[in-house]
């Protein structure tokens, strides 16, 4: 269980956990002076964000890059207004999919032409559990952690009922999904950082149990990739799926990524056949010969604009490299905690993420029983978190655009809302929606 904040963070000191040497009191002078020194700190000037406002929700959807506008102005008024359907070869329309495909590889250390960009992160699930259940035929088992993403539980289930021959979900403890990789395992599913408290699974190491248990692995990246670094080639990881409008600053809605190991590819059966995963797409056979390579991942028509927006997100996250996004990323993850307790002492809060650093992806989570009306209270006060059933208030740090001093402001207006209980009015009591 995690444990409260200690009360009274007082005088000039705050022992941030026991046996510890006392650290000093941090103050804002403090955090403008890391922002000084930042060396992504130019990155910010490529975003949109409105003035004044503290944006900590970059983790459900990013920040829009600057130079976007004008690049889906540019797809639709030159490429689309004026070379209209030539444009699939002559703009590179059709070759979209995998050329951004390739760069979110590089970002999320798949092996070169393993990665396409298609249709959403639910679809991409479909599509692997799909093809990882054809790989292990004698298996029936798809085994997930029961605080999974909902999409990711809904499509297994439903996928499970569609191929029927007895398959199902299996659902565990966090901490029982070792024990639980039985001979009946043919997938295991996982959601690297979790979307709620941002705990993160060691993904070489659980591939590596599910490999040992002789099943395949489907991780879910949608809040890893372009914030934590991954290695999915040394992992071997199987199949790997994620948004492109978290971390990737794709937009709202931007088509999502599937990663398959090569190993799989020309084995792997796509349970969506549509004819641009199709050997010839346009020699219009009446049956389906599946592409050579992660071609067949493909499914219909690619949605050229959202794919325009967000290549220009995924290009920015490759400009300041995963590396050096991490690095600031622990140390503000690791700030906004330890601002909290110095803070925040004494108003109920208790930290729902790892109290490590390293152990969390680009997150940092507090519970607190009025959590919705806490987070209403604090859109109000202009910074944007968000609130996940039952009392979670997540707080994502985008560390592409997310300044140090920022996190001060957000734990000084947490701290507002709660000293003069702005939280406790009937209009922020109104049953939540999820949505902020
Ligand atoms: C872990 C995870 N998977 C999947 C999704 C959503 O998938 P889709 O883009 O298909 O709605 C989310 C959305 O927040 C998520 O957090």
């Amino acid at each position: 269980m995690a444990k409260p904040m200690p009360r009274g963070y007082h005088a000039r000191t705050a022992m941030r956990r026991k046996g510890r040497r006392p650290v000093p009191l941090m103050t804002r002078a403090d955090l403008e002076a890391l922002d000084r020194a930042d060396p992504l700190r130019r990155f910010r000037d490529r975003f949109r964000l409105p003035p004044g406002l503290v944006y900590l929700d970059g983790n459900s959807l990013g920040a829009m890059p600057k130079a976007a506008p004008a690049r889906v102005a540019q797809v639709v008024e030159r490429e689309w207004g004026d070379d209209l359907i030539r444009s699939w070869s002559r703009n590179g329309w059709m070759d979209l999919p995998l050329r951004i495909g390739a760069k979110i590889g590089t970002l999320i250390g798949a092996a070169e032409g393993e990665t396409v960009v298609a249709d959403s992160t639910s679809v991409n699930l479909f599509k692997a559990l799909g093809a990882a259940l054809g790989l292990r035929p004698g298996r029936r088992v798809i085994l997930s952690e029961r605080g999974n993403f909902p999409t990711d539980l809904y499509i297994a289930e439903g996928l499970a009922a569609l191929v029927g021959r007895g398959c199902g979900l299996r659902l565990v403890d966090a901490d029982e999904v070792e024990s639980a990789l039985g001979p009946d395992v043919a997938v295991l599913m996982l959601t690297q950082v979790d979307y709620r408290t941002g705990r993160m699974w060691d993904m070489a190491r659980l591939t590596a149990s599910a490999h040992a248990a002789g099943a395949l692995t489907v991780w879910d990246l949608s809040h890893s990739a372009g914030a934590v670094p991954l290695d999915l080639a040394a992992a071997e990881a199987d199949f790997a799926v994620g948004c492109g409008y978290k971390y990737l600053n794709g937009g709202p809605g931007a088509p999502a990524f599937l990663q398959v190991a090569r190993r799989h590819q020309d084995r792997a059966a796509m349970p969506l056949t549509g004819w641009l995963g199709h050997a010839a797409p346009f020699a219009f056979e009446p049956s389906f010969r599946p592409a050579d390579g992660i071609g067949r991942a493909r499914v219909g028509t690619p949605p050229v604009i959202s794919l325009a927006a967000l290549e220009v997100g995924v290009d920015l996250a490759l400009e300041a490299s995963v590396a050096a996004l991490r690095a600031k990323s622990l140390r503000q993850t690791e700030l906004f905690a330890a601002l909290a307790a110095q803070e925040l002492g004494g108003f109920g809060f208790a930290l729902a993420s790892p109290a490590e650093a390293a152990q969390r992806g680009s997150q940092v989570c507090l519970r607190h029983e009025h959590g919705w009306p806490i987070v209403q209270a604090l859109a109000a006060e202009r910074v944007i978190g968000d609130f996940r059933a039952p009392d979670i208030l997540r707080f994502g740090i985008a560390p592409l655009y997310i300044g140090f001093a920022e996190l001060w402001d957000a734990i000084a207006a947490l701290k507002r809302v709660m000293a003069e209980r702005l939280w406790d009015r009937p209009a922020y009591r109104a049953s939540p929606t999820g949505v902020t």
